[in-house]
């Protein structure tokens, strides 16, 4: 049976004390959840999460990272520094960075490439827009996106997909659940045509956009989505524990 992974995503959100502040209250909160539990915050908050996380069952995630090993490129973070101080997930071509930083498919995949190379575990997302969902094209959008950020890629065991549509992202609309799984359904009957069955079996496909307490339980116990990638809920301990432990 695959794992369910609980991941929140802070965005630009909380300065190091309140992050300090947030593991202490969600620590024992989550304590006795059996489900993988990540926080994806700030680079700024990385090194205080971590050392307030450890021994604990949360662990810490990066928002982005380059695909260069190091180098003249002022103002990124290279895959080798989030490992050297413990980072052990990063999210990666998220609609927001596509959006706004105008990162591509070309860029997803290479940063993927690195991510694995490193042995961070990359947490990809993909979705499509409301005009393109309206236009039926959403199968069609979310194809294109898998096929090109695996390019060459031979082995995803370690990568995490999140189906993410872009307008549940911050709306309060959620996908339903008949049509979050659909659509997590989909992608891994791509991975299966380009991977096999095994691997599909195994991948791990979480839903994000507007996911809250008391929405989390039914889209996670659909039958293709893996867990979630919490936005706003996640900024708030006693909620994201909540989503947490939605099967306890
Ligand atoms: P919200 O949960 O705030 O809709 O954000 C989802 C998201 O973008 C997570 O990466």
């Amino acid at each position: 049976m695959r794992r369910k992974i609980i991941a929140g995503n802070w965005k630009m959100n909380k300065l190091p004390n309140e992050a300090l502040d947030f593991i202490t209250e969600l620590e024992p909160l989550v304590k006795n959840s059996e489900n993988e539990i990540v926080l994806c915050v700030p680079y700024i908050d990385l090194f205080y999460t971590l050392l307030n996380a450890q021994g604990t069952n949360i662990k810490i995630g990066a928002q982005n990272m380059h695909w260069e090993k190091e180098g003249a490129y002022t103002g990124e973070i290279s895959s080798e520094m989030l490992k050297a101080i413990g980072v052990e997930y990063v999210i990666i071509g998220h609609s927001e960075r596509r959006k706004y930083f105008n990162e591509t498919d070309e860029d997803v995949n290479k940063k993927i490439i690195k991510a694995l190379e490193v042995g961070l575990k990359p947490i990809v997302c993909v979705g499509e827009t409301l005009e393109e969902r309206e236009n039926h094209k959403e199968k069609e959008v979310i194809k294109n996106q898998i096929e090109k950020a695996f390019k060459n890629i031979k082995d995803i065991s370690n990568v995490i997909i999140a189906y993410e549509p872009i307008w549940a992202i911050g709306t309060g609309k959620t996908a339903t659940s008949e049509d979050a799984n659909e659509i997590t359904k989909f992608i891994r009957e791509e991975i299966l045509k380009i991977y096999g069955k095994d691997v599909a079996d195994c991948a791990i496909i979480l839903y994000g956009g507007s996911v809250k307490p008391n929405n989390a339980k039914e889209l996670f116990e659909m039958s293709d989505i893996d867990g979630g990638l919490i936005g706003g809920a996640s900024l708030n301990a006693k909620d994201f524990a909540n989503i947490v432990n939605y099967n306890i």
